[in-house]
């Protein structure tokens, strides 16, 4: 989502930028004090990843090919006889070129469909959607949400489980993450005034979360759609009942009026980007949770100095009202909860924990549709874009990679404590428990000469424990729910707003889009506030001046990618590039660092997604070229680390990237209607199937002036429906596998 949506949506007193910056911590310093300690931890932690790198050798994860391979692969063992080679990845569509048109544009032979739209029903008995805003608030119990974001695809076998090589049948799991309110939910846009009407609120609540359907392909053909009235259809909303598990189940700072144990809570919300896990459940990710948690004047004379230095953190001073204003809406509980702020005795009495409730990791099982989610808090608190796991490799930990998208925040790495075993496949939340609630956090920082370290984010450890000059931290559930602070402590690296991360199949490296940071500075100025220099993996300092508006810093984003020591996911050590800058394709060289040409321009990646052949999509979020070209989606074939060399970027800073772009490693696979992001992506098994999301065609109109009719104008040029947020089908008309 962008600014723009959420000021259009509110008085502008209260305007919220879904990347307020909120760290400002000089933690320069703080890595000094802690350069030695770290430097002899990173010895005694080189020596096993050297020993690790023996045993399990790089050809772990290429022999295990693809991403959810289960065959065992016990250490040491013969190298395995090599298996046939495939043939080499090869785009295969003509670039589709940019245009600012009102539909999706996709090559020469292929075909879309929409999946499903805010508000379609999922079950019988709900009417089909108006389009003018007349659906009950309890409807969206069992509607499509709002704002689709996230999605994964799950082969569902006759037996009604997980199955990761089943292409024609299957659940599809999306994020909703936020109600595009003016344009379609309610009949007239949101009515204005300081409070908030119920029945819109009660609307937004139902229409924020996930939703699980199943998909079908057609007798003939790859398409699919939507099986409505499957026992597997699903809603999780801003309301729904869900346990804390983890180090903060049961903690002080989880505890609510809702529940004084802490074990429980209600709602996942603004739920951006996903994972996935390899025994079959689906995990989403809390990023924009400011959007709607709101606090009292006068609060902070309630709060102890840390409690208040936590809160400033995550982006909640006192005297702070959402753009959603939820809480306005009335005294009953499902809006109260909203203030986040001590209103009662103690915090089993009132919601001033609310804020801590939110920004986690949330597992769902989709083959269990009457299972309660669950916030896995050892993952760690923050604008959670998402978690991407490395391929599970028998014998091995899990590892999920993360992001914290907001300006100046971190790329984080969970590593499990429970090594894999493919017998937990369909094992459900019994097996999240055994891989999820335990384990190491650690945080990224980039060294300048292309090396880099995971900082162990572990109470008693790197100083994070009760004698911290900085934030006193009690226990491990103190460290998870403001890992933010422990990670400003250790001294890891802001980068310029991390979003999706994706680990290639094929040989294990992980990549995470930086969408853009409107907050660098020249390497000449003086930095005030919370303003960054560049450095070495956030390299550019520039002012776009081809849009309607200038804007300086680094407007076009940047894809990062790193591959750990030794092949070995668990390492604590690894090795960067940079794969590719966005830029406009007549940029100045030191800011077109990749070579993009006409047929691979392009401006703030965000959404990022391998498919099991290896294939790499990537999907942009940007207001930076949009006077040219609507946001889209491009195929790759990358290189790997280290395939390219030294480089100077624009505003002089030295960098490394990897191999330019061409024509035939990266190509511009579709564009999609005005005023969208395109986001969410998943690839059936086989390669024919791909779904994406168009999330708020039409932001910059509004009612009134619709400046989008999709998905309604894919068909119907002349149409003056509503822009909704969608799933959208590609499919080659061929038959054949997409992409390729
Ligand atoms: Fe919801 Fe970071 O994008
Ligand atoms: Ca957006
Ligand atoms: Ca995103
Ligand atoms: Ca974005």
């Amino acid at each position: 989502m962008t600014q723009q949506q959420i000021s259009g949506t509110n008085d502008t007193s209260n305007s919220y930028d879904d990347n307020e910056i909120v760290n400002s911590s000089s933690n320069a310093h703080m890595s000094d004090i802690l350069a030695a300690r770290l430097s002899r931890r990173q010895t005694l932690m080189g020596g096993v990843s050297a020993t690790t790198a023996m045993l399990l050798g790089t050809a772990g994860l290429s022999a295990c090919g693809g991403g959810d391979d289960p065959a065992p692969a016990p250490a040491p063992a013969p190298a395995p006889a090599p298996a046939p080679a495939p043939a080499p990845l090869a785009l295969g569509f003509t670039a589709v070129a940019k245009n600012k048109n009102d539909i999706v544009t996709v090559p020469d032979g292929y075909q879309v469909s929409i999946l499903h739209a805010l508000g379609d029903p999922l079950h019988y008995g709900d009417e089909s959607w108006k389009d003018n805003g007349s659906e009950s608030a309890d409807s969206y119990n069992r509607r499509i949400g709002d704002g689709h974001d996230g999605m994964y695809f799950f082969g569902l076998a006759d037996d009604g489980k997980f199955s990761a090589d089943r292409s024609d049948r299957g659940l599809l799991a999306v994020n909703h993450e936020y109600v595009v309110a003016p344009f379609a939910l309610h009949p007239n846009g949101r009515t204005a005034g300081a409070a908030r009407v119920a029945s819109e609120v009660e609307k937004e609540i139902y229409a924020h979360g996930v939703s699980v359907c199943e998909v079908k392909r057609a007798a003939s053909g790859n398409d699919m759609s939507m099986v409505r009235g499957s026992r597997f259809n699903r809603r999780i909303t801003s309301a729904t009942e869900m346990v804390f598990s983890g180090p903060v189940k049961g903690s002080a700072l989880v505890r609510t009026k809702f529940s004084a144990d802490g074990l429980k809570t209600r709602g996942t919300n603004n739920n951006c980007a996903n994972g996935y896990t390899p025994w079959g459940t689906y995990l989403t990710c809390e990023e924009n949770f400011l959007n709607v948690i709101s606090r009292a004047a006068g609060d902070n004379a309630k709060r102890s100095a840390k409690e208040i230095l936590g809160l400033n953190r995550y982006g909640l001073p006192e005297n702070r009202k959402s753009p959603y204003l939820w809480e306005t809406a009335g005294t009953d509980d499902l809006f109260a909860r909203w203030n986040s702020s001590v209103t009662g005795a103690t915090a089993g009495e009132d919601y001033r924990n609310t804020i801590n409730t939110f920004g986690w990791v949330v597992e769902i099982d989709p083959f269990a549709p009457d299972s309660a989610p669950v916030k896995r808090s050892a993952l760690g608190r923050f604008n959670h874009e998402g978690a991407w796991p490395a391929p599970a490799v028998a014998g091995q930990p899990i590892v999920m990679y993360q992001g914290d998208d907001a300006r100046n925040e971190y790329i984080y790495k969970f590593v499990s404590k429970a090594v894999w075993d493919a017998k937990d496949v369909n094992g459900g939340l019994a097996a999240g428990a055994k891989y999820l609630d335990e384990g190491t956090l650690y945080v990224a920082k980039f060294a300048a000469d292309g090396s880099g370290q995971w900082l162990e984010l572990t109470f008693g450890k790197n100083g994070l424990d009760a004698s911290n000059a900085t934030f006193a931290f009690a226990d491990q559930a103190d460290v998870v729910t403001h890992c933010r602070i422990a990670a400003d402590i250790l001294g890891a690296t802001k980068m310029d707003r991390p979003e999706w991360g994706a680990v290639n199949p094929l040989n294990g490296e992980a990549y995470m889009t930086l969408t853009n940071n409107s907050n660098r500075v020249a390497t000449t100025a003086t930095p005030t506030g919370s303003q960054l220099k560049p450095d070495a993996a956030n390299p550019r300092y520039y002012e776009d001046l081809k849009g309607t508006t200038s804007q300086k810093g680094n407007p076009n984003g940047h894809i990062i990618r790193w591959r750990e020591s030794g092949g070995n996911v668990a390492a604590t050590a690894f090795a960067w590039d940079i794969y590719l800058f966005g830029a406009q394709a007549d940029a100045a060289a030191d800011v077109n660092l990749s070579g993009l040409t006409d047929v691979n321009d392009f401006s703030s990646p965000d959404g990022l997604y391998f498919d099991k052949r290896g294939l790499l999509w990537i999907q942009t979020d940007d207001g930076a070229y949009t006077d040219i070209t609507n946001c889209m989606m491009l195929a790759a074939v990358p290189g790997k680390v280290g395939d390219g060399g030294a480089a100077n970027a624009a505003g002089g800073t030295a960098t490394i990237k990897g191999a330019n772009a061409t024509p035939n490693t990266v190509r511009r696979f579709l564009v999609g209607p005005k005023d969208c992001e395109i986001t969410g992506i998943a690839v059936t098994p086989d390669g024919k199937t791909l779904f994406f999301n168009v999330q708020h065609p039409g932001e910059e109109g509004s009612l009134a002036t619709p400046s989008s009719a999709w998905p309604a104008s894919q068909t119907a040029s002349a149409s003056k429906a509503r822009p909704r947020s969608a799933t959208v089908v590609v499919t080659r008309k061929d038959g054949g596998a997409v992409g390729v």
